[in-house]
């Protein structure tokens, strides 16, 4: 745990930007200290259609009235502009600005910055076109191709606030979505190809559509992106092909207010539907160019890799923006790590010749179990900068991903935020202070962490905490989408005058910050971030369901799965006092409790999606449950979790002490 690495970077005849601790700490002084010349000087980089008035205006503190946040107000920008004409305005037009890899390793292509910007533009001409407009909320529901981040870009160049939602959602969480952000528009593909999978995509949109239908909400344009080869036989859909095909490869910028929406994300939170997560215009643009030059140390003539999938935000944030802002050559890809093999991730690398490489503590972990020769084959040579994003990485997998793949000259940057945060927040600088493996070390520039004891003071080095931030970043969310009051409880309402982010951890005695994990019921499975609520949701429907509890238990390589307890009602199809502690006398129990388990995957699956089916159903007598009858999942988290804890925590609050040691006795019989 204490192992300190020091800088191994790879220089490559070049210096980091910050290169030493004291230039860190003097720059961090300076961020904070007048955020408003720091933010103003960064900001002055990027191309203003008109110049703001006013850096930064908010309030953070509840009992002062309703929180906001502004920055760089009655400034007018655009960010596709930004992204791309403004590089070719500086003659980097022929810069490549992403290579596309496809699922299958012998497609592949290149775009230019030129080329791109000419397919925004005739993109965000083909929705105007169909009457979209400023403002609008415009679904992307789509593969890992150029189209998604045409589709973003398009959107933004014209005002219209996109909202991606993952290809991994089912029909039901795709309506949901749809609905909250009473979007008319869907943009689509007939299917994603993911590894020897052929997964349609046109089945999920036509149920989407029917729910939000029965929910008042006309979808009136859908344009699908003809990929896979399925056939679309709903007439209602505009080809994207055929759209695009008749429209002008110039398009004039909109452009927009600092403060102007740009874009909508769904997020989990402990309780209830998906969050609308809302980031606006000119604060995002700032810190997502500015956090991703220096946490991956970018330069230019860099190939940047982000392998997040789009539908998440940092996929958003870095496989998009960032570097796009920055005038980076990045790498899309459409695949998965094991397709055709193994050492697909090292091949890709290789093929590129990538320079800084951003991934997931789940996907090293899964590689970290594959046979060496999948990466030893591979020339890595051209690597500087792993990254990592998600959730806390084990030192045994930092430790392998620094060694096996950065063989002691990359720096790893663990780095640390939300989709709230709208960029990283916590993270080493390559090249700045030495790494401790599993700590994602120190504030970025403008950040301000603690963490707070309960009653609201800091916690002394070493004591578990909550994280908090103290003040606002450029790439804070501004709102929840049409909840604002949700927005301010859930994230204000704790510490007030601070954000909370709902992590605990804590700082050792260096000031760095180890994360600990979620202090609320969101799970975390291969990085995917899914609430409780939304899976037990699912269960419920179940008719033999009386109670029900979804709870992340430990896994070695996806860092959480999800077991699903539940208690069975008493006049059920099932007889309940038989089927505990899995004595199942009969077969004819066995077989009903694979049907009552299959139902439940399945259900999860169709509310949901794949990506959330429970790992095990567990049907227990009794769920823990507070005095005041809140379900206590910790508990379960803690009895349930492989890794064998030596104290359960605080179980004072339970109203019954006998449902704990029922649990106990029947986690001991799950061969854990
Ligand atoms: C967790 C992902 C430990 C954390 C960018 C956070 C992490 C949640 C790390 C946000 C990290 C993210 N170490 N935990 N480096 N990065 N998390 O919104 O619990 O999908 O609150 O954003 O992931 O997940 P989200």
């Amino acid at each position: 745990m204490d192992t300190v690495v020091d800088v191994p970077f790879r220089l490559l005849n070049r210096k980091a930007h910050i290169n030493s601790i004291e230039s860190y700490r003097a720059m961090h002084t300076r961020s904070i200290k007048d955020p408003e010349k720091f933010w103003g000087e960064v900001a002055s980089e990027f191309y203003w259609n008109i110049s703001w008035k006013r850096v930064l205006s908010y309030n953070f503190n509840v009992r002062n009235g309703p929180i906001f946040i502004k920055w760089f107000e009655g400034g007018k920008t655009n960010i596709c502009y930004n992204a791309l004409d403004r590089h070719i305005q500086e003659g980097k037009g022929e810069r490549v600005a992403f290579y596309f890899e496809g699922n299958e390793p012998n497609t592949f292509t290149s775009y230019t910055y030129r080329l791109l910007l000419q397919k925004v533009c005739k993109f965000s001409n083909a929705l105007l076109k169909i009457g979209v407009k400023k403002g609008d909320r415009v679904i992307i529901y789509m593969p890992m191709i150029i189209e998604l981040i045409i589709a973003v870009l398009g959107c933004a160049r014209i005002g219209a606030v996109h909202s991606v939602v993952f290809g991994g959602f089912s029909s039901e969480a795709l309506a949901i979505r749809i609905v909250d952000a009473g979007a008319e528009c869907i943009i689509t593909a007939d299917g994603i190809l993911r590894g020897p999978k052929q997964i349609p995509l046109i089945p999920i949109v036509q149920k989407a559509i029917g729910i939000c239908k029965d929910n008042n909400l006309v979808v009136s344009k859908v344009i699908l992106k003809n990929w896979v080869g399925f056939k679309a036989e709903d007439e209602k859909f505009i080809s994207w092909d055929n759209l695009v095909d008749t429209c002008k490869s110039e398009c004039s910028v909109e452009w927009l207010d600092s403060e102007d929406p740009l874009f909508l994300l769904y997020t989990s939170g402990s309780t209830g539907t998906p969050k609308g997560v809302l980031h606006s215009i000119a604060g995002y643009m700032v810190y997502a160019s500015l956090t991703h030059r220096y946490a991956f140390d970018y330069h230019e003539g860099d190939v940047f890799w982000c392998t997040a999938d789009i539908g998440w935000i940092t996929g958003h944030t870095y496989t998009i923006y960032g570097p796009l802002l920055n005038g980076a050559t990045s790498i899309l890809f459409e695949g998965i790590p094991t397709y055709p093999d193994g050492g697909r991730f090292w091949s890709i690398c290789e093929k590129y010749a990538v320079t800084q490489f951003y991934t997931a503590p789940t996907a090293i972990r899964s590689l970290m179990g594959l046979d060496s020769h999948f990466l030893e084959k591979h020339d890595l040579s051209s690597l500087r900068v792993l990254g990592t994003v998600g959730e806390s990485i084990n030192s045994e997998a930092w430790l392998w991903y620094y060694k096996a793949v950065g063989k002691q000259k990359c720096a790893v940057v663990d780095t640390y935020w939300q989709t709230e945060t709208g960029g990283l927040m916590v993270s080493p600088l390559p090249g700045a202070a030495p790494a401790k493996p599993g700590s994602c070390a120190l504030p970025f520039f403008g950040v301000q962490v603690q963490v707070l004891n309960p009653d609201g003071t800091p916690a002394a080095a070493g004591q578990e905490g909550c994280i908090v931030f103290d003040r606002p970043w450029p790439g804070i969310m501004r709102t929840i989408f049409k909840d604002h009051n949700r927005f301010e409880k859930s994230y204000f309402s704790v510490f007030p005058g601070h954000y909370t982010a709902g992590d605990s951890g804590f700082f050792d005695e260096d000031g760095y910050l180890w994360v600990v994990g979620r202090i609320d019921d969101v799970m975390s499975v291969s990085g995917h971030r899914i609430g409780a609520s939304e899976v037990e949701n699912a269960i419920a429907l179940n008719k033999d369901i009386a109670e029900v509890a979804a709870v992340g238990i430990d896994h070695e390589v996806k860092g959480q799965s999800i077991w699903v307890f539940c208690v069975l009602r008493p006049q059920g199809t099932l007889n309940e006092g038989e089927i505990i502690l899995y004595s199942v006398p009969n077969l004819k129990l066995k077989l009903a409790m694979v049907e009552l388990t299959n139902d439940l995957k399945l259900k999860v699956r169709q509310q949901v999606g794949a990506f959330a089916t429970p790992e095990r159903i567990v049907v227990v007598e009794s769920l823990p449950k507070t005095r005041s009858g809140k379900i206590m999942r910790r508990l379960l988290r803690d009895i349930f979790s492989r890794v064998k804890k030596q104290k359960l925590g605080d179980c004072s609050t339970v109203s019954e002490p006998q449902v704990i040691k029922n649990l106990v006795k029947q986690a001991m019989t799950l061969q854990l």
